[in-house]
């Protein structure tokens, strides 16, 4: 992993680093692919926030495999706590999954916000388990509330020292 806490490109085969500004329609793209094209406008707006000039605009990571784009990650300040991110958007393209890079992509979010976001060391990520629980359970998170329609509210805690 880099200093941002991405991971770098060794093989080609992945390789995650924030989105940039002329990737908003690829990024648009992957999410109407993996969740629907209903989220797109909604995706549109989020994705589009990533270059707001604002301090807390979320942060937008994508990746890439042997030259083609793969997934994306998006988090944002939970707001009611500044250090705790909600993460979301998590999308992997349907012929790059169960490769392990949905994971990867989890990993480097929560890196990144670590290296560069973290007011200190110690924070909290904060997901709603659209996918199945037991997948970020394995990544640490605990689910402790729901959503109104019944998606486990997941949180993971990382502290140093
Ligand atoms: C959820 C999502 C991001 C997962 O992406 P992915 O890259 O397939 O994720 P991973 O490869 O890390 O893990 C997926 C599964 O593949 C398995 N896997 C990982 N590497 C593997 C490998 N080398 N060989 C076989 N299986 C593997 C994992 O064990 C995992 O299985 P599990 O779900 O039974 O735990 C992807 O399915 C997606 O985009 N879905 C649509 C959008 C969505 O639901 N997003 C999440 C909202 S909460």
């Amino acid at each position: 992993m880099d200093e941002r806490g991405l991971h770098r490109r060794t093989d080609g085969l992945y390789h995650s680093r924030p989105l940039l500004q002329h990737e908003r329609d690829v990024a648009i793209e992957i999410l109407g692919v993996c969740f629907g094209e209903k989220y797109k406008r909604a995706a549109h707006i989020d994705v589009g926030l990533t270059f707001a000039d604002y301090q807390y605009a979320p942060i937008s990571l994508i990746a890439e495999s042997r030259g083609e784009y793969c997934g994306f990650v998006q988090a944002v300040s939970a707001f009611f706590h500044r250090n705790t991110y909600n993460i979301f958007w998590l999308a992997v393209m349907p012929q790059f999954r169960r490769m392990g890079f949905g994971r990867k992509l989890m990993n480097d979010i929560e890196q990144y916000i670590i290296t560069n976001k973290f007011d200190g060391s110690n924070g909290s990520f904060l997901l709603v388990a659209e996918y199945k629980p037991q997948y970020y359970e394995e990544q640490g998170y605990a689910a402790g509330l729901t959503t109104y329609d019944g998606f486990p509210i997941m949180i993971k805690h990382h502290y140093v020292g």
